[in-house]
């Protein structure tokens, strides 16, 4: 990690659960898939009990697709525009991950907006990542968001999904100041950097208390 620049994380989890079978899991990736590589990186290096059962994406120009192939990582590309609306799209994911023997949903860097019928479809085993301390700034492009707020700490959240976007209980956080020197490319970094520290403790949090009967909070 990182210490050019300060920063916090919250709870602090300092080791992953160890998951006897691996935690079964599925990634919804729109983008770039840095957060992606890194559970690769730490599944593959046997540091974390993960099995990436497969990566769906949205995007068939999308950097998460390069990186599946490379790891020979199944994967699977659904994307509205093969669909006569949304609701089609959304019933081959949720059918892809049912036929798939899945026990958590990873979005990490999941670009669409998705139904409260795709989302109970999975209650309680979907987590989302998202750029931003939340609940300030949900939605799209947060770090713009933040920076034209003048907001003075930003960072990044992992969560549950419930319907309503970029809501659910929150699993881990990490914060950092913005400088004056700081622009949306230094901090996009900065939030990469700590994302990739707290997604996968977050996916070993969330892995914990699914095998444990996890209900919710409500
Ligand atoms: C991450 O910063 C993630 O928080 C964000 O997309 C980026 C994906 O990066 N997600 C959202 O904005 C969801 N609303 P990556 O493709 O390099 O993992």
């Amino acid at each position: 990690m990182d210490q050019s620049f300060n920063y916090l994380i919250s709870p602090e989890i300092s080791k992953f659960r160890n998951f006897s079978p691996k935690l079964k899991i599925v990634i919804l990736a729109s983008g770039e898939g840095s957060n992606f590589q890194k559970l690769i990186d730490l599944s593959n290096s046997n540091k974390f009990d993960i099995d990436i059962k497969l990566l769906i994406t949205n995007n068939s120009e999308a950097g998460c697709l390069l990186r599946a192939k490379k790891s020979n990582i199944s994967y699977k590309i659904i994307q509205t525009s093969d669909y006569d609306n949304k609701e089609y799209f959304e019933d081959e994911i949720i059918n892809t991950i049912k036929k798939n023997d899945i026990e958590l949903v990873v979005m990490a860097g999941w670009m669409k907006i998705m139904s409260s019928k795709f989302v109970n479809a999975f209650k309680n085993k979907i987590i989302n990542i998202h750029p931003s301390l939340l609940p300030s700034f949900k939605g799209n492009k947060a770090i713009k968001q933040a920076i034209t707020n003048g907001s003075k700490i930003t960072g990044c959240s992992v969560h549950f999904v419930e319907p309503e976007v970029d809501s659910g209980s929150l699993i881990m956080q990490a914060a950092f100041s913005i400088s004056d020197q700081d622009n949306i490319d230094s901090i996009s970094k900065k939030i990469h950097l700590l994302e990739h520290e707290i997604l996968p403790k977050s996916i070993s949090q969330a892995g914990y208390l699914i095998r444990n009967g996890f209900k919710g909070n409500d």
